[in-house]
């Protein structure tokens, strides 16, 4: 579904670094001759945005690589590893009406939930975004039942070591995620940048949990819901960000997956436009009427053969900036089952394959970030293509 992005394989190809990123690069962009740990950050002007190094390294779900994924954790780890923002958290909404950091509403495969007799009989069977989905769900529990329970790493196989930390952290809310940001930020003697992103807005707000309101009442209650605070907001549904762009001023992201798919909302509301549809020029200066940037599947930027290799670029990276908004794809990886083929390396599952190669590949074509589960690697990457 157009909302889910599935572990799916990314990126290959050569290129060398020809400007940090095209777009929004300009009469101000005096990024070239940039080193290492300093990289880019004049290439969308000073302050806000502007102020994130270019190719930004955002840490998915943390540092999911090496911790189970949307913990305080994973959090505080992605900044050790030198990401300069933090998607904390993915947000949906306990029965209460709390934000807390899940993925997706099902929290069987992130948390210990099925090891709580108590809570046997939550488990149902739900349709969610018109996915036939069993588990158990946040809008079932209270924040203080939800408390109780303990992240787990959901991919093993490919993370065995992750599972060290399993019971280890419980499910952060947003508002401790904006005491930490703040906490760390004084910690640190830096700013530290988060990237929530709304989950599912179509499906809570008909269950009476509307997210965009809640997100927005938090932001303003921390003071962080102006144009530059140093808080990404993000979503596969465009209404949810066009709610979100009356109730707040910070930088918005339209999440765009495979370009067959529809966002939710689309389907719920009749919209018949596709992914597709929307990175026609005619749908991203729609987009860029009410959001900064968008965050497409890495191969709606190089797209992958029935073999798993990578194409011909496509056009999305310049058509995009011709109309300011950056692009923030998803979602590089270090293990071999997420790469594109010819960047493998031997078969296992847990194996590191040249990532190094699929982010040079991807920097070259003006991206301005990424999502990674893997920071340091990428910060690694980041400094070899700015050296490059
Ligand atoms: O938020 C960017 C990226 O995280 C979107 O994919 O499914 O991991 O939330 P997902
Ligand atoms: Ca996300």
């Amino acid at each position: 579904m157009g909302t889910q992005e599935s572990y799916e394989q990314q990126g290959r190809g050569t290129g060398r670094r020809a400007l940090l990123g095209a777009a929004v690069l300009g009469a101000g962009g005096a990024v070239l001759g940039l080193s290492g740990t300093a990289v880019a950050d004049a290439r969308q002007g000073s302050g806000g945005l502007k102020s994130l190094p270019v190719p930004t390294i955002i840490g998915h779900r943390g540092a999911s690589g090496y911790r189970p994924e949307h913990t305080l954790g994973s959090y505080q780890l992605a900044l050790d590893l030198g990401a300069d923002i933090v998607e904390a958290g993915d947000l949906v909404p306990t029965k209460d009406g709390h934000l807390v950091c899940r993925h997706e509403p099902e929290i069987g495969g992130t948390t210990d939930v099925a090891n709580h007799p108590e809570f046997a009989d939550r488990k149902t069977t739900k349709v969610l975004d018109g996915v036939n989905t069993t588990g158990w769900f946040t809008e079932d529990f209270t924040l203080a039942e939800l408390k109780t329970l303990r992240a787990t790493e959901r991919i093993p196989a490919n993370r065995p070591h992750n599972t060290l930390y399993n019971g280890r952290w419980e499910i952060p809310t947003f508002e401790e995620v904006l005491r930490w940001q703040e906490e760390q930020t004084r910690k640190r003697g830096k700013q530290v940048w988060i990237y929530p992103e709304l989950k599912h807005p179509t499906y809570f707000r008909k269950l009476g949990l509307g997210l965009e309101e809640r997100v927005a009442k938090l932001l303003r209650k921390y003071g962080k819901d102006r144009r530059n605070s140093p808080v990404i907001l993000q979503s596969f549904e465009p209404t949810s960000i066009q709610r979100l762009n009356k109730l707040v001023d910070n930088p918005l992201v339209v999440l765009l997956s495979g370009a067959t798919t529809r966002p939710w909302d689309f389907v719920e509301t009749g919209d018949p436009r596709t992914v597709a549809d929307l990175i026609k020029p005619q749908g991203l200066r729609e987009i860029a009427g009410y959001a900064q940037g968008i965050g497409p599947t890495l191969d709606l930027i190089i797209p992958r053969d029935a073999n798993g290799n990578l194409t011909t670029p496509t056009t999305l990276v310049a058509d995009a900036h011709k109309v300011g908004l950056v692009l923030h794809p998803y979602t590089m990886r270090n293990e071999n089952p997420f790469l594109p083929a010819s960047f493998r390396k031997g078969t296992d599952a847990d194996a590191y394959g040249d990532v190094f190669g699929v982010f040079k590949t991807y920097f070259a074509t003006g991206i301005d970030g990424v999502f990674t589960d893997n920071p340091d690697t990428g910060v690694l990457a980041r400094e070899d293509f700015v050296n490059s």
